[in-house]
């Protein structure tokens, strides 16, 4: 079973940027944490980033294509505004996750919308990187 663990703007700087908020770990480690629990999931986990709006609405349109389990979507600050991202996870069956390092809601009023969230299956914001592994769970109970 595919899942596609799709990562947004900035997120490349993981471990680098605002390491208080978001932590120490870079987004190649957490790959590494969601590969090694994938295996006792039974999953295989293709994890990607763009800085890029187009890319992820391509690759949630891929995910589809690719009759993919599950989708884990981080999408960074086009959380906030990507009206793209919204209809690109309604125009697809699989089901996608919304993910977070940090709780947008203790944060800027900006960050208390999610588009993402208004079409995703279910949210998992709060636990740093723990929250991609809280996500990967749950796919396994879809
Ligand atoms: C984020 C939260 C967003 O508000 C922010 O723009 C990010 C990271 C998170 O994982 O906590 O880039 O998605």
């Amino acid at each position: 079973k595919l899942v596609y663990v799709l990562n947004g703007p900035n997120l490349n700087r993981l471990g680098l940027r605002e390491p208080g908020i978001y932590g120490s770990q870079t987004l190649d480690d957490i790959g590494a944490m969601l590969v090694e629990r994938g295996e006792t999931l039974g999953f295989e986990i293709d994890l990607r980033q763009s800085n890029h709006e187009g890319h992820l609405v391509d690759w949630l349109h891929e995910a589809e294509d690719n009759g993919a389990h599950a989708v884990l979507l981080n999408a960074g600050a086009y959380t906030h505004t990507s009206i793209a991202l919204h209809d690109a996870i309604r125009s697809i069956k699989v089901p996608v996750i919304e993910v977070h390092l940090s709780n947008p809601h203790l944060r800027e009023e900006f960050r208390h919308k999610s588009w993402v969230g208004m079409a995703a299956k279910g949210t998992v914001a709060g636990f740093g990187a723990q929250s991609y592994l809280v996500a990967l769970e749950a796919a396994a109970t879809l």
